[in-house]
């Protein structure tokens, strides 16, 4: 199937033209859209129609392995039972609006937070996939910000320092700096995890910095020193030339490359608006598709 890209922002961020994400199975189409990836590090697909199954689906034949605890469903029970989906949603299991001092709404306030999925794991989040169900009648935007660009706007001391850096990634400590507390067993269960300050598009070759709000410490420094470098990249990569905001239609699906972006939801009063989006991520494995059988891609 011909699929072609258009840019929605100056850096990056393509629109994808008209395509059925359920019926997309073929070798060449799924490649096409790795590439699309690879250049735009965050795509939008309109008007889908996705059940849970059909989400999973095809994030596994775009990119094999899925994270199974990547949000609240780390320390919560989904709503959406025993899937490797994120409930993306301001609502509890009765389908009605979380009350504003609920757990869950607490927990997840912190996407309002620069981040990026799953980098407080080991392997890390590569490709998300956000859908979205039901949407407030105000603006909810996702904004992203291009790591690559950031990482192009570095001189080249900064690119050599950081290359020998690796920070340590918490989802604890990026609750904690909104004043969540975690028992003694949840931080037991989030220990977080160490990955380089710089990533490398193996495909590409293109580097992006990896930094967000759950990067804690950088490992090889003090943390005092750790943490200014990283709120300082941090302030460089989401300059508002740098940012892609995106504006949710009904049936909209994005994907976005976590290791080429960091992102956060904007605030909407949640307290009145309904909003449901789902989100399956996959994991940051090589994975080689050339050898899959057939039957698996379908
Ligand atoms: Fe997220």
């Amino acid at each position: 199937m011909s699929i072609s890209f258009r840019k929605l922002h100056s850096l990056f961020a393509g629109e994808v033209s008209s395509v059925d994400l359920r019926n997309i199975r073929d070798r060449d189409t799924l490649e096409r859209i790795r590439t699309g990836m690879d250049e735009y590090a965050v795509l939008v697909f309109r008007e889908q129609s996705l059940s849970i199954q059909d989400q999973l689906g095809f994030a596994q034949r775009l990119d094999g392995k899925l994270h199974t605890k990547t949000g609240v469903s780390a320390l919560m029970k989904n709503r959406l039972g025993d899937v490797p989906v994120g409930d993306i949603s301001n609502v509890g299991p009765d389908g009605k609006i979380l009350p504003r001092d609920d757990r869950k709404r607490m927990y997840s306030l912190a996407n309002r937070l620069w981040h990026t999925d799953g980098s407080f794991q080991d392997p890390a989040g590569r490709y998300s996939m956000l859908y979205a169900c039901v949407l407030p009648p105000v603006r909810s935007d996702t904004q992203f910000a291009d790591m690559r660009a950031a990482y192009d706007a570095l001189d080249d001391e900064m690119k050599a320092t950081l290359e020998r850096l690796t920070a340590h990634h918490s989802i604890a400590y990026s609750r904690q700096t909104l004043g969540f507390t975690f028992s003694e067993e949840e931080q037991d269960n989030l220990k977080g995890a160490v990955h380089p300050m710089i990533r490398t598009n193996p495909r590409t070759k293109r580097r992006s910095v990896y930094v967000a709000s759950h990067a804690n410490r950088v490992i090889e420094w003090p943390i005092a020193e750790g943490r200014l470098l990283i709120w300082d990249l941090m302030d460089r990569a989401t300059q508002p030339h740098l940012v892609y905001s995106h504006e949710w239609r009904p049936g909209d699906l994005v994907i976005w490359d976590n290791l080429a972006t960091m992102h956060r939801g904007t605030p909407f009063d949640d307290a009145k608006y309904h909003r449901e989006l789902r989100r399956v991520t996959t994991l940051d494995v090589a994975y080689e598709f050339e050898s899959m059988p057939v039957s698996e891609l379908a």
